[in-house]
């Protein structure tokens, strides 16, 4: 494990210099800053583990610094060092969330066994936060909801794949399922106990990106007051994921590509070579061999992440699976928003059917979750969907054409045929069962209408 790392925030230099000297010779790395403003910087740069921090000094209170460090999402435990006499700012401390505090003058045992008890606290957190992850992940995998013939191949794939170290490429549409596979892959191999680290590479600016792959050396750029551990190094035993590869700068492409042949890497602004055991596990919803014919994705990495690839279908190519998901996002909503609707009138699951859901599984679940706010009732009803997915639905109801009832009646035979056959992946027996008819009849009025099943890809 790396060394854990303390901060020491105190403008009398004095404290600061004992510390670093008492702490050091405990094998922690410490850091030392004068104020609360100079302790954000480094806490940008440096995953810092404990700050023990002078309640008043010049500048910003220790307090504070505790609310700025917890705005910015860091969790580092705070421990408050306040003169004799200030017990309440002690208690001022714990209720604001600090892990505890010292009175100076500091007892060097006292504050030693603090951290050390502290540190303790931290790791066993972090190996729950592990196991819960792994726990949430496996679920996760058989959360994925999906029976289409489709998905089943995708499962298998991942099965066999998983606890392999081969670089997988996932790619798809937006709101397709990409980053749940690709979680399923790290929790179903042996590296779920280790940390799955997940990037969005189209979220950050290149260089950014960069030091956050593979870390800095102190004084690589401005800023960089420190060194900083990338997360190629973080992951180490575990799985990266990339997400957006697509958007990886020329050089960054080389970067990665060295890093997948050689496994190894240099930090930003470093000579050390670093060796790395990660699996590597990528997505896009770009197509890549387009970018590589472009001059925009280079070719020797496109055949070094596309060594096992799963492409996501868009949700209007696995119908059969609308229902399951919607009942799925119903149960979740409901939980959620604490209501207690049951289901979907038939009209309304009809009209999930059809729809066409170009932002996929990510834009049915979030018209599910919005119906279930709207709905009054114990179902769900067209009038809860969003007036997109009503447009053109009423078609059949409104012709004003009057025909004869016989010819009438023939397109809405055959939508309702059509729909059902797609519904059942075109089994006949189970559609001739869904729509209660024999199947000599089924096969009669698909002749008729010229319904054939599409070839199996
Ligand atoms: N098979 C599935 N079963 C249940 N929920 C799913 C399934 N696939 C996707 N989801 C849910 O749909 C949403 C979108 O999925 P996800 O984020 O994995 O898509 P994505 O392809 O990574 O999208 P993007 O390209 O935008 O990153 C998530 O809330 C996810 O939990
Ligand atoms: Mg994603």
């Amino acid at each position: 494990m790396a060394k854990p790392v303390i901060l020491i925030v105190d403008d009398d230099p004095i404290v600061c210099s004992s510390m670093v000297e008492m702490l050091g010779l405990q094998g922690y790395g410490v850091r030392t800053a004068p104020d609360g403003e100079t302790a954000l910087e480094h806490l940008q740069n440096t995953t810092v583990d404990v700050i023990i921090s002078d309640v008043s000094m010049p500048g910003m209170s220790g307090f504070d610094l505790l609310d700025k460090v917890r705005e910015r999402g860091g969790d580092p435990d705070l421990i408050f060092i306040t003169a004799y006499g200030n017990i309440e700012d002690a208690v001022a401390a714990i209720k604001r969330g600090a892990y505890n505090y010292v009175v100076k003058p500091i007892d060097d045992e006292e504050i030693k066994l603090m951290v050390k008890r502290c540190i303790e606290r931290r790791s066993m957190k972090a190996e729950n936060r592990d196991l819960r992850h792994q726990i949430n992940g496996k679920l996760g995998f058989d959360n994925l909801i999906g029976e289409d013939p489709k998905m089943q191949r995708i499962y298998q794939v991942v099965e066999a794949v998983a606890d392999t170290r081969t670089t997988v490429l996932i790619t798809g549409p937006s709101g397709t399922g990409k980053t749940l596979i690709a979680r399923a892959i790290h929790y179903n191999s042996s590296r779920a106990r280790r940390p799955l680290i997940e990037v969005n590479c189209g979220a950050l600016p290149d260089t950014l990106l960069e030091s956050e792959l593979f870390g800095h050396v102190r004084g690589a750029f401005t800023g960089a007051v420190s060194d900083k551990p990338g997360k190629f190094e973080r992951a180490n035993g575990g799985t990266i994921f990339l997400d957006e590869i697509s958007t990886a700068s020329p050089a960054l492409q080389i970067k990665l590509l060295r890093v997948l042949q050689e496994r190894c890497f240099e930090c930003v602004g470093g000579t050390q070579t670093y060796y790395t055991d990660v699996r590597v596990i990528l997505a896009t919803n770009t197509n890549l061999t387009q970018l590589v014919q472009q001059g925009r994705f280079r070719k020797d990495l496109y055949y070094r992440v596309n060594v096992v690839s799963i492409d996501m279908p868009p949700l209007r190519e696995r119908l059969g699976d609308i229902p399951l998901l919607a009942v799925h996002f119903l149960k979740l909503a409901c939980e959620r928003l604490g209501r207690k609707i049951e289901s979907f009138d038939a009209h309304t699951m009809e009209i999930l059917i059809h729809y066409p859901w170009p932002g996929n599984i990510r834009e049915l679940a979030n018209v599910i979750e919005r119906s279930v706010m709207l709905a009054r009732g114990v179902q769900i009803t067209f009038e809860d969907l969003p007036a997109e997915l009503l447009k053109g639905t009423s078609k059949v109801h409104l012709n004003e054409n009057i025909l004869p009832l016989r010819i009438a009646l023939e397109e809405p035979e055959r939508q309702i045929i059509e729909k059902a056959l797609i519904f059942n992946n075109w089994n006949r027996h189970k559609t001739a069962d869904m729509l209660d008819v024999n199947r000599s009849t089924l096969f009669t009025k698909m002749r008729k209408y010229g319904l054939v099943s599409p070839p199996r890809t």
